[in-house]
């Protein structure tokens, strides 16, 4: 195909530099064709989808749910745990037979996997049929990476860092509430997790311009932004001369927006300052996702969390302290290389001591390429399974008592949409983010209405106006 000129638009990086971007001649190139968008995983993915659809839809491409109908086909991927990619080897043979009956439909594989090297040797070899690979650090090229796309595969999979781009486009999920992201990529490196290697090292957006983008979201009439980052509490700590994550959540409640709220927390990135902060905003919302992973210090120093038992437990009752009626909610993993029962008996005291709202729980998953992989591990599965089972009985037991609470009192909803299940309720979230489906209230989305709870459940709240 013959290129003609591209206009350069600049995108403000770090290092402020330029990339190509593409010119109105492109908008009308694939107008009429159809994409179909699948995302695994973490809200990182869901938000990165957002800015995939944008690109998409800039090269004339319109949204559907139906796999056989696409004329392009993305599969953003998730490498987090082995599940992940059980799933998307699933999903992969569908793929397979759409391009057998539809030879010109354009498979890609991006996200996470497509950043673990060996993956992608794998998709190049076993799977011929994808068209285009491409990583979490070069999503701004999919129109490129489409236009130029060849007879043969089309892969572009960066090993080094990405930047830090501005003025990314999104088509954005929910017209009630907004992702922004704040900081990409992680230096914790715990040594289960494959995050920053997939993801890279943390880089931080600048403060201004997260703070432009929440004011942007306000005048659009968004009542939500969820600051997003695998470690939001690092914020700035890399870069010289900006601020800290403290400061930037009363930047951004200035902003006037009335919900905020931000995953994910490090414990030991956890200040004073910060819970101070939460606690004096009434629009940062008193809900707290901090993962505790392991309730043994001696399984969280060989995951190399850099807290104890101990600290956590002392900041979980300084926040419960200091913030009125928060909600804290966690991750554990069990079955961690050559975890005890003694080990994981601690986990337990921990959960009983600190009774979450909620938790999602995980089997330990070996990540090739990260520390605890190669640590030999004798713990049989089925203990693992059985581990699981036990604690997510005793959350569970947690989450109704958590939810029981409400019963009879009147709380803040913001209405998100129709129910999908029942149409003729909407479902929200209270300020401590608990799930409530509305009855009568079609004509209330996008506002925070008072909701006075009837049923309490344990993944769920049912109310009425
Ligand atoms: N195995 C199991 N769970 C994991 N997580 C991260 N890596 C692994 C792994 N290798 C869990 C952690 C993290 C959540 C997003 O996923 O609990 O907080
Ligand atoms: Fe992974 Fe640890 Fe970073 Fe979270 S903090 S993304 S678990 S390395």
């Amino acid at each position: 195909m013959n290129l003609p000129d591209l206009k350069k638009a600049r995108i403000r990086t770090d290092k402020e530099v330029e990339y190509i971007y593409l010119n109105d001649h492109y908008q009308k190139l694939f107008s009429g064709q159809k994409y179909f968008l699948k995302t695994y995983g973490c809200q990182m993915n869901v938000h990165d989808s957002e800015e995939i659809a944008a690109r998409l839809e800039s090269l004339g491409f319109n949204k559907t749910e139906v796999l056989e109908e696409a004329d392009i086909v993305i599969l953003n991927t998730c490498a987090i745990r082995e599940n992940a990619h059980d799933k998307l080897y699933g999903f992969l043979g569908r793929c397979k037979h759409l391009k057998k009956e539809k030879k010109d439909v354009i498979i890609g594989i991006c996200g996470c996997m497509a950043q673990e090297e060996n993956v992608v040797e794998e998709i190049m070899n076993k799977h011929q049929y994808i068209d285009i690979v491409f990583g979490t650090h070069n999503i701004y090229k999919l129109q490129d990476l489409i236009i130029n796309k060849k007879e043969k595969q089309n892969i572009e999979v960066y090993s080094c860092e990405g930047d830090v781009y501005e003025n990314v486009p999104y088509k954005r999920e929910s017209q009630v509430k907004a992702w922004v992201n704040i900081q990409y990529g992680c230096d914790k490196f715990c040594t289960y997790c494959i995050v920053p290697y997939t993801r890279g090292k943390q880089r931080s957006r600048k403060s201004q311009e997260i703070i432009k983008e929440v004011e942007e979201l306000v005048k659009n009439g968004y009542k939500e932004v969820t600051l997003l980052g695998q470690n939001v509490n690092a914020y700035g700590k890399e870069l010289k001369d900006e601020i800290n994550f403290a400061k930037l959540l009363e930047e951004v409640a200035k902003t006037g927006i009335e919900r905020i709220r931000f995953v994910t927390s490090h414990p030991w990135d956890f200040t004073d300052e910060m819970i101070e902060i939460i606690a004096k905003y009434d629009n940062i919302m008193p809900y707290i996702h901090l993962p505790l992973q392991s309730g043994s210090s001696k399984i969280l120093k060989l995951m190399g969390r850099r807290y104890t038992k101990e600290e956590y437990l002392t900041l979980y009752h300084k926040i419960k302290e200091t913030i009125p009626n928060v909600a804290i909610t966690t991750d554990i993993i069990v079955g961690f290389p050559n975890e005890t029962d003694e080990n994981f008996k601690e986990t337990l005291d921990v959960v009983n001591a600190c009774q979450f709202d909620s938790a999602f729980t995980f089997i330990y998953s070996p990540r090739e390429g990260t520390p605890a992989a190669k640590i030999e591990d004798k713990i049989p599965m089925e203990v693992k399974e059985e581990r699981l089972h036990k604690l997510n009985e005793l959350i569970n037991s947690y989450s109704l008592k958590a939810n029981q609470k409400y019963l009879g009192k009147t709380v803040k909803v913001l209405i998100e949409g129709v129910s999908e299940k029942d149409n003729t309720k909407v479902f929200g979230y209270t300020e401590t983010m608990k799930l409530v489906n509305v009855d009568n209230a079609c004509d209330k989305i996008g506002e925070i209405i008072d909701v006075k709870i009837t049923d309490a459940k344990s993944f769920s709240l049912d109310g009425k106006i």
